[in-house]
């Protein structure tokens, strides 16, 4: 090769050092002659005490970037194939669901892990150097030859790609886009303690249990290692929960309103509550998604900055995880030409996320109109059980056949026709 021909690594900026921005840094330092720096505003990791579903979409993502067998060792595998179970809020039978094929290898069956423990397992393959954190980015302004990136503290950097991977109040998505950040009705009370505490109690449940009743939900898990999870979604009014942190523990008045909500629920949930420390609690948010996931040939979203879920079917990280993967594969398989890996990512991605998006619609809608209107309870019960839990098209999504498909037929235009 002569001098001429040597060619700039190509300059990668990921914003955002969350699960997703992790994974991102992860994944595109794997990419041949690249430099990718992340920059995240905090001082350190900030996730919290709670759970996280890996979906089967998720962990056959998982799987192309790392050994699942050392994934492994974080995750909790339930004796039913992973399958959720939903249970009566006061009586606490389990309902039917319509749909519960499980995946062919049982190694994708739904898992649950500690977010903490997740982060970290993601951040341990990141390599070194790679993340800065205490690094809050101000803006970004998109230019002919590159991006520069302005830091709060005055400083500027340049970049030919960024990643913004900054979450749901996502400052780069707000440099082009004016939508707001609405609260959502409910506030999640979310604890992470030793098995333990609880371990004495009878029927503690092994699978991943949800009890639904009218407007609220609680969620039980077991967690690796020797980890109990609970996580209750209750209706508060704004004021209320305008002063509820993910950082802050609701102390005793956290642990008096699940009590007090739970005392005519199934007794089990009541046993659980009494004995398990404060819980943290924050409101549960959306945004409307990102229709266009690129600005120019030059930024791509991800993660909640492009599809803040809240929580929606266990898969807002996971389908991160797979808008990472599909900027992988476009950027490796048009050779950087970023025009055309910009556009074979977009297209990957957001007609999907627009259909997942219209499902969250369509849910709410049902819950309004048909499980939210039974008369009787035996009515609610028959319909709740006819809807099913399952989101499985949207948890099993391949974002590798989808890629492939995108590829495939555009491949005139990408690859042959100049
Ligand atoms: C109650 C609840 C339950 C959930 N359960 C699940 C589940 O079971 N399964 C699942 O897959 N998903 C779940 N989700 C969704 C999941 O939490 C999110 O999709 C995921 O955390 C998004 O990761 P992210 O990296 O995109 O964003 P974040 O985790 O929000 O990370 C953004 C990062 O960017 C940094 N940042 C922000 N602005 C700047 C800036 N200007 N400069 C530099 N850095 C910046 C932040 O400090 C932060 O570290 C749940 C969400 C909620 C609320
Ligand atoms: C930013 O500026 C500080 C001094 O203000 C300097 O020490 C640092 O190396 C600069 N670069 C980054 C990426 O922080
Ligand atoms: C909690 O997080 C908020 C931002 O979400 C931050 O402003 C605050 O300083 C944090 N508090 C603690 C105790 O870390
Ligand atoms: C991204 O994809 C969506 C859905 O196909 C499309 O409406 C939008 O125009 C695309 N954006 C760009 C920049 O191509």
């Amino acid at each position: 090769m002569t001098a001429e021909e040597e060619v700039k690594p190509l300059k990668i900026a990921i914003i955002g050092g969350g699960l997703v921005g992790a994974f991102a840094a992860v994944t595109l330092s794997r990419l041949p002659n690249v430099s990718v720096t992340a920059y995240e505003k905090s001082d350190k990791v900030r996730e919290v005490g709670a759970a996280i579903t890996l979906t089967e979409g998720g962990l056959v993502t998982l799987e192309q970037v790392f050994d699942l067998d050392e994934l492994e060792k974080i995750l909790y595998r339930t004796p039913n194939n992973g399958h959720i179970t939903r249970r009566h809020w006061k009586t606490g039978e389990y309902l039917k669901e319509p749909h519960s094929k499980s995946p062919k290898y049982p190694k994708y069956n739904h898992a649950k892990a500690q977010r903490v423990l997740l982060l970290d397992f993601i951040l341990k393959h990141v390599p070194e150097g790679t993340i800065k954190y205490g690094q809050e980015v101000k803006s970004v302004n998109v230019r002919q030859d590159g991006v520069a990136i302005h830091f709060a503290n005055g400083n500027v950097t340049k970049a030919d790609l960024v990643i913004a991977a900054d979450g749901i109040y996502s400052k780069i998505r707000r440099q082009f886009t004016n939508d707001a950040i609405v609260y959502k009705g409910a506030v999640a009370y979310r604890n992470v303690f030793d098995d333990k505490i609880v371990e004495h109690i009878p029927g503690l449940p092994d699978d991943v249990t949800v009890w639904i009743g009218k407007g609220s939900a609680m969620f039980m898990t077991r967690l690796t290692p020797g980890k109990f999870n609970v996580a209750a979604h209750l209706r508060d009014p704004p004021e209320v929960a305008a002063n509820l942190r993910w950082n802050k523990t609701t102390g005793d008045w956290g642990k008096k309103r699940l009590i007090e909500h739970f005392k005519d629920w199934d007794p089990l949930i009541g046993q659980i509550v009494e004995v398990m420390p404060e819980s943290i609690a924050f409101p549960l948010e959306r945004a409307p998604w990102l229709e266009n996931l690129v600005v120019g040939d030059r930024i791509a979203f991800v993660g909640d900055a492009a599809h803040p879920t809240s929580g929606v079917y266990g898969a807002g990280a996971n389908m991160g995880f797979d808008d990472v993967w599909a900027l992988y594969r476009s950027l490796l398989e048009t050779k950087y030409n970023l025009k055309k890996a910009l556009f074979l990512f977009n297209e990957t991605r957001a007609p999907f996320l627009k259909r997942v998006e219209k499902q969250i619609e369509i849910d709410q809608q049902i819950g309004a109109k048909y499980i939210g209107t039974a008369e009787t309870d035996e009515e609610w019960k028959r319909r709740v059980e006819h809807r099913g839990l399952s989101a499985k098209w949207i948890t099993d999504h391949s974002v590798d056949n989808e890629f492939e498909q995108v590829r495939d037929q555009n491949f005139l235009q990408l690859f042959v026709d100049e």
